[in-house]
């Protein structure tokens, strides 16, 4: 039966970039299919996390994903340290991956960058750990951004390799999801780097908390070229920084990248910028205004994930256990 998992990381808030590569698409698969979306704080802790932030952000991952229309009726909403599984099958899948592997994750290189000898060993273990959140609950989908491909991609690996070495049929092969015109949000700043929750400067992302103004601004500042729209996507091959703002007024607008094209062809940024930053204020206002209200109430937050992991473990309970079996391991 096909199964749904996805999460995203605690640490800092919440961009534009996760909005459209990650949550809206995940309120997208609600009810069509059995879903889970969790709050990976062990995943967060790869890098240091000040105590006090990481449970506030914990928390406001989980208030995006109610405010954005994750129903905890319909969908599993939690969080991973919740869940002492994840934890227990990334250690089994430690010893499954290859070393090797890990050191081409280009995630990892680029986090690490000339220091590779002073991260932790956390993140560098770290897409092993995402293998386990994903085969934890025999998940077959994966909804996420373009730049978790080879994190999925290795988790196929581990699945194939763990079913080869114990001689099982056990663990399934995963399909990542990433579709629409948002699976790479890109830097406004830098239409050549994607847009993300640590880069340098505030400027160069969309925050889902950003004010109108705050939002109004930065698109009136983002890197643009002097042409005008074009008529076609084709023109826009060399143009990072246009084709990534249709692009995000394409996923904003529930409409294809052509259809924007069509709608504003030959017209200039003066133009085109305000009604995406109109646009987004739109889409965003609500959902943050959302956050604010459930932000006012952490009790209820922490109920609803922790019943969202009581229902989470009930599936991957069985599964580590069986997983333990498989291994020899006796408990
Ligand atoms: P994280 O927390 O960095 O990002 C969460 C999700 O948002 C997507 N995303 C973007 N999509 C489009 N454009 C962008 N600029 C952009 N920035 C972020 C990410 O692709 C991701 O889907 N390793 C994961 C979290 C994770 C996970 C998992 C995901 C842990 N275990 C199991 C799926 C399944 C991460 O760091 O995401």
């Amino acid at each position: 039966t096909p199964r749904v998992f996805s999460g995203i990381k605690p640490s800092g808030g919440l961009t534009l970039g996760n909005y459209l590569g990650a949550i809206k698409r995940f309120v997208g698969m609600q009810g069509q299919m059995e879903t889970l979306y969790c709050v990976v704080d062990l995943h967060a802790i790869t890098v240091w996390q000040d105590p006090v932030e990481l449970r506030h952000a914990t928390r406001e991952v989980a208030a995006g994903y109610l405010a954005a229309g994750l129903d905890p009726a319909q969908s599993i909403l939690f969080n991973q340290a919740r869940v002492s599984q994840h934890a227990e099958l990334g250690w089994i899948f430690n010893c499954v991956a290859r070393v090797g592997w890990m050191n081409r994750m280009t995630q990892f290189k680029d986090k690490a960058g000339a220091n590779a000898e002073q991260v932790s060993l956390g993140l560098y273990a770290y897409p092993s750990l995402m293998a386990a959140d994903i085969l934890l609950y025999h998940a077959t989908h994966v909804p996420v951004g373009e730049d978790q491909k080879q994190h999925v991609e290795l988790t196929r690996d581990i699945a194939a390799k763990f079913n080869h070495d114990y001689k099982v049929d056990f663990f399934p092969q995963t399909i990542p999801v990433i579709d629409g015109p948002a699976t790479r949000v890109m830097n406004l700043r830098d239409g050549t780097k994607k847009m993300s929750k640590s880069g340098e400067s505030d400027m160069e992302r969309i925050n889902m908390r950003d004010d109108a103004d705050t939002i109004a601004k930065k698109f009136k500042k983002a890197k643009t070229d002097p042409a005008a729209l074009p008529d076609t996507l084709d023109e826009l091959r060399d143009r990072p920084e246009a084709r990534n703002l249709i692009d995000i007024y394409a996923a904003l607008s529930d409409a294809t990248p052509e259809a924007v094209i069509t709608e504003f062809a030959g017209a200039g940024w003066g133009r085109f910028k305000p009604a995406l930053a109109d646009l987004a204020v739109d889409r965003l206002a609500p959902i943050s205004n959302e956050m604010t209200r459930l932000m006012d109430d952490p009790a209820e937050i922490d109920r609803i994930l922790t019943d969202g992991a009581d229902r989470a473990r009930a599936i991957a309970a069985p599964i580590l256990s069986r997983t333990a079996e498989i291994v020899g391991l006796l408990r």
